[in-house]
């Protein structure tokens, strides 16, 4: 069986990869969260991954409060940027792939056509900047590498389609803005993206989020009626909920290079919402 070191697994996307390989008769997941291996630690990270030698490791831990991130910029930093560091240098000392995930924030926001791989970066927000110094560590470090931003991720854990629900059910009206546009992409769509670029030698930067485009409150509006809630949803502006960390307006990724290297075809967004919905995980 081939090992694959699994960080963050507590996480969404951590529990959508557990998922995704059970019952794998090709290979065996080795889990870890901070409690096992804190990534941010060099010499920890060193010796766990030079005990195990890995076939690859799937880095699924990272700090993903965007808010909080704002005032937290050197803690962000070590787990956004040192983390992938450590596991980049790690995987290469070891001979092993590494599957990091980074994000649409790495982005300005302003385009008027989805992103592509190699459009210029220009982080708006703590959050994006610590990622996109993550990507570039990988990048310098790491020989054999896969890089995926994802986008609005949502699984099995705290995630924007729970809070709503919640809300929901105890208000008539929400407010949801309106102006950001984004793909909603499930944890477990981005799993088997992974599942795709693990066995392969197709290494480099992939955007990987569901397809598809819509605001926040058209999402809202989306898994409400799934949910047979009736709960009206106000499109709000960007300026109406000001928040600590600015957001993209325009965060729509290209899926350039899954399309131009793989067969693989990442869902629409609402019949990924729609399994979710489905699959009992949205439950709250
Ligand atoms: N969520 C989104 O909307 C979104 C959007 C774009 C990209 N992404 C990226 O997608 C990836 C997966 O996100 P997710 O939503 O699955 O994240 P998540 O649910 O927040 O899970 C992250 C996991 O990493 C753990 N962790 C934190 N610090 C660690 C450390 N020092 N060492 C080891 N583990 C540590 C966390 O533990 P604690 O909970 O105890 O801190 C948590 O279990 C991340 O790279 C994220 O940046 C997410």
């Amino acid at each position: 069986m081939k090992k694959i070191i699994v960080t963050g697994c507590n996480g969404q996307l951590g529990k959508a990869v557990n998922e995704y390989y059970k019952g794998s008769n090709e290979y065996e997941l080795v889990n870890t969260d901070v409690a096992e291996l804190d990534i941010t630690n060099i010499e920890a990270v060193m010796k766990f991954v030079g005990d195990v030698k890995p076939y690859a490791i799937i880095n699924c831990a990272a700090h993903t409060n965007v808010n909080a991130c704002e005032t937290q910029e050197d803690l962000a930093f070590k787990i956004n940027a040192i983390g992938p560091r450590n596991l980049a240098i790690a995987s290469k000392e070891f001979g092993a792939k590494l599957i990091h995930i980074s994000t649409d924030y790495v982005f300005a926001g302003d385009n008027d056509h989805p992103y592509r791989e190699y459009d210029e970066v220009a982080p708006q927000s703590a959050y994006g900047r610590t990622k996109l110094q993550g990507e570039h560590f990988v990048q310098q470090f790491a020989d054999k590498y896969f890089i995926v931003r994802t986008a609005w991720l949502y699984g099995d854990g705290k995630n924007f389609v729970k809070t709503m629900l919640g809300l929901g059910k105890t208000n008539d009206t929400v407010r949801v803005v309106g102006d950001q546009v984004g793909s909603p992409t499930s944890a477990k769509e981005l799993a088997k993206a992974i599942g795709v670029l693990v066995p392969s030698d197709n290494y480099g930067i992939f955007h990987g989020t569901c397809e598809g485009v819509c605001s926040w409150a058209d999402f809202t509006e989306e898994f409400y009626r799934l949910a047979g809630l009736t709960t009206k949803v106000e499109h709000i502006t960007t300026d109406e909920y000001p928040t600590p960390a600015k957001r993209p307006a325009y965060s729509v990724l290209d899926n350039y290079m899954f399309s131009s290297t793989t067969d693989f075809k990442f869902a629409d967004w609402k019949d990924a919402i729609k399994e979710y919905m489905e699959s009992g995980l949205a439950e709250v």
